[in-house]
């Protein structure tokens, strides 16, 4: 990374960016590109897939709780964790469901001591936080059962798809990686080889979402 780059990675972090909101604007339709639209929507198929009636489940970078809620009553206990306060308030404000909960705490040390039938990591958050191997950990506790876990992943066809995502919502790509790109808002968001999510992760199983992105059970 050149001097330059280093410096608005230290000024922007991913927990400054998601304080500035970015995820309702990259939640708004409008910003879209086609491929992004349908790996959101693979994304929610793939939940009406597996999540059975009566699953306790715990999703992990909730945000504002939209994949909770899509499920809704199905959950016989659903707890989104979200470290940004203003969307976990907003969750809550939204999603009012009783079996619903939103709790605001670090995905690497969440305060709960029950275990879910399934933990969920969706929409590439895993892929955008700074501890991934400590997030990999937590979900393993909290949901003790093999193939349990599930990440939603970009894979490498994702990039072009996400650089006019990300431009428009306001940040423009200014470094690519095999790994990551960086924008000039501060946003480092990582794409993933399979080689790459078995290194990270050991025994899992990967499976195509759409044409950008990877299903992950571990
Ligand atoms: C890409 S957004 C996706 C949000 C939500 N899963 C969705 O698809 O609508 C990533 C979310 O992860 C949260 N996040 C990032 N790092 C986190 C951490 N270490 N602990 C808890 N939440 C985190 C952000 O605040 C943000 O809401």
């Amino acid at each position: 990374m050149s001097a330059k780059h280093c410096r608005f990675a230290q000024r922007m972090t991913n927990d400054k960016v998601y304080a500035a909101g970015l995820l309702i604007r990259a939640l708004d339709p409008a910003t879209q590109p086609p491929a992004i639209r349908a790996f959101l929507s693979a994304e929610l198929d793939l939940l009406s897939d597996i999540v059975r009636p009566g699953t306790r489940m715990i999703d992990i970078g909730c945000g504002t709780g939209r994949h909770l809620a899509f499920l809704g009553e199905r959950l016989r206990l659903g707890i989104g964790v979200d470290y940004e306060f203003t969307y976990i308030v907003e969750a809550q404000r939204r999603v009012t469901n009783a079996n619903l909960r939103f709790i605001a705490a670090d995905a690497t040390a969440v305060p709960l001591h029950t275990t879910f039938d399934l933990a969920t990591c969706l929409t590439n958050t895993w892929g955008t936080m700074s501890n991934p191997t400590g997030v990999l950990d937590e979900m393993r506790r909290l949901a003790p059962q093999r193939r349990c876990r599930l990440l939603s992943v970009f894979s490498q066809t994702s990039i072009p798809a996400r650089r006019e995502w990300y431009r428009r919502f306001g940040h423009e790509v200014r470094e690519e990686t095999a790994d990551f790109l960086l924008t000039e808002g501060g946003l480092r968001s990582e794409h993933f080889s399979e080689a790459r999510l078995r290194t990270m992760i050991g025994d899992c199983d990967i499976r195509p979402l759409g044409d950008v992105a990877y299903a992950v059970r571990f």
